[in-house]
């Protein structure tokens, strides 16, 4: 499976949700995630990102962190089909790391 890691929060850009097949994009207040048991693999959303936040799940971190958060918020979030108006600051949050932390939700 394909998943969204922490590039997404802040950046939201939303290109991805284009163009999925299936559909498997879900919204939170600050990122996307993908539903791992609905994505295909096809990977056709992985250069859709401007930020490089999609990666197959063999690009985890060790302890499968991104595969987890991604698993358990597709469970509770809405799902996105269609890219919304992304968030205008969206560009200084680009190069920012250990956005987890700092503005998860
Ligand atoms: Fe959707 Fe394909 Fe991306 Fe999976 S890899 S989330 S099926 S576009
Ligand atoms: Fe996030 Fe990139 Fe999609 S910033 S919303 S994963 S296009």
């Amino acid at each position: 499976t394909y998943i969204v890691v922490d590039a997404c929060i802040r950046c939201k850009y939303m290109d991805c949700v284009e163009v999925c097949p299936v559909d498997c994009f879900y919204e939170g207040e600050n990122m996307l995630v993908i539903h791992p048991d609905e994505c295909i693999d096809c990977g056709v959303c992985e250069p859709e990102c401007p930020v490089e936040a999609i990666k197959p799940d063999t690009e985890d971190d060790p302890d499968s962190k991104w595969l987890k958060l991604n698993t358990e918020y597709a469970k509770v979030w809405p799902n996105i089909t269609r890219m919304k108006e992304p968030p205008a600051d969206r560009e200084e949050f680009a190069q920012e790391t250990g956005k987890l932390e700092k503005y998860f939700s």
